[in-house]
């Protein structure tokens, strides 16, 4: 599903190969994406990589082998690229190009385009540390930023160039969330305070081994970066994953079932809606040995207790929050979901099927049925776990509404 446009231009720097992640993570959230090269981008980076990655072609310059007549029946490419795109994503944006746009130069089709764009500009620096240092570019800078150019300062780290200090691009998803901040204006959960769980628990069996299941957290993590991008605090207490923390969210990271209830009852009252997407252990052993447990040619039987109900829990001490449960289901889904708001004192409960292929744990996509407390059920076509986050948070914000017209 597209949603928004984007340019991204790219310069000639060692990082312009990550711009071909930026170009995956941006169509990732819904942009289809235009590239432009510099010429100095094409040495490091071939065109086709971004035509094939983005199914666009690749503009490489002004002019090109075309003769006057193919370039004037585009309708002037600059301008009429400019016109038909929402934001400029440039990455890496060089030194030069810093300097190009920071002067008004216009020598090429990215600094061309970059004057007749009227739309957000994003800039990724990456460079040496020097030259990031140097006072021509932080000056080039404090005027881009001064006429309303966002800027991304790099990540500090080891560099190609064999030297250690800032001046990496940063992580391309994290780019790619920060184009799409500067377009969702909608800021509908200003705020609030959004109180997600995501990821697995790990129960300890003891020093070395645990019980744990197949969660990846990436539907917490989608929730967590919606929500953050609709303007809401985001306190994120996550299970051992491998992901990136969103941008702007307050990370608190925990292993056992019993740690995240901890880190949950620990803030649910600062937290106007509450999302359990934590796939949560059930059972842990209560008494872990304190040493690796030899292995011997009898049968060994383990006694499991059951762990802290979190869910159940909030739903006896919330207030006016929101809750919002899941149920990860291989049956008898609504049924399921209906019968966990009841217990759990749900206001919705987001029910998805764990047994589909390409779905629930693990996966990019999914498939849910948000039953509310209303009795109204809601099923989203299948998609990915990004924009079925964006409809959960939807059908969050109309159900609150809904509760408090009631009331
Ligand atoms: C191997 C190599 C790596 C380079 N890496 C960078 C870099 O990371 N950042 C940068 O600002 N310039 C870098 N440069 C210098 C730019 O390529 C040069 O300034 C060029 O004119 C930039 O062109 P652009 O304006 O099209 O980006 C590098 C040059 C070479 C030869």
């Amino acid at each position: 599903m597209t949603q928004f446009k984007a340019v991204l231009g790219v310069g000639g720097g060692i990082a312009a190969y990550k711009a071909a992640e930026l170009a995956r993570a941006l169509i990732e959230r819904g942009f289809s994406v235009q590239t432009v090269m510099t010429e100095a981008a094409q040495e490091f980076v071939r065109p086709l990589t971004f035509a094939a990655l983005t199914g666009n072609k690749v503009i490489t310059s002004m002019f090109g082998a075309r003769s006057a007549d193919e370039v004037l029946s585009s309708s002037v490419e600059h301008i009429s690229v400019a016109r038909d795109n929402q934001i400029l994503v440039v990455a890496p944006a060089t030194a030069d190009l810093l300097a190009r746009f920071a002067h008004g130069l216009a020598n090429d089709f990215l600094t061309t385009l970059y004057l007749a764009f009227t739309g957000p500009v994003l800039a990724a620096p990456s460079m040496n540390t020097a030259m990031w240092e140097h006072p021509a570019t932080q000056d080039n800078l404090a005027l881009l930023r001064s006429r309303g150019v966002h800027v991304m300062p790099p990540d500090s780290g080891p560099l190609a160039c064999g030297t250690t200090g800032a001046g990496r691009l940063p992580d391309p998803e994290r780019i790619a969330a920060y184009a799409l901040r500067l377009l969702l204006q909608r800021h509908d959960l200003d705020g609030e305070t959004v109180l997600i769980t995501a990821g697995p628990t790990r129960e300890p069996l003891d020093p070395v081994r645990f019980i744990s299941n197949r969660s990846s957290g990436k539907m917490g993590y989608a929730l967590a970066e919606a929500a953050s991008l609709r303007g809401a605090r985001v306190l994120l207490v996550s299970g051992p994953v491998n992901l990136p923390p969103p941008d702007n969210v307050e990370l608190i990271s925990v292993q056992t079932a019993a740690e995240m209830h901890q880190a949950v009852m620990a803030h649910l009252e600062e937290a106007t809606i509450v999302i359990k997407a934590a796939a949560v252990a059930d059972y842990h052993l209560a008494r872990v040995p304190p040493q690796k447990v030899k292995k011997t040619a009898m049968r060994l039987s383990l006694e499991l207790d059951p762990t802290p109900d979190i869910l159940a829990e909030i739903g006896r001490r919330k207030r006016d929050q929101l809750l919002i449960g899941f149920a990860a289901e291989t049956e008898n889904l609504v049924p399921e979901a209906k019968r966990k708001m009841e217990t759990k004192n749900c206001d919705m409960v987001v029910a998805n099927f764990v047994s589909q292929d390409g779905t629930g744990f693990e996966s990019d996509e999914n498939e849910v049925v948000m039953v509310m407390r209303t009795g109204e059920t809601v099923s989203p076509p299948r998609g990915q776990k990004r924009e079925i986050a964006a409809q959960i948070l939807d059908q969050a914000l109309k159900l609150r509404l809904a509760l408090h017209s009631k009331s």
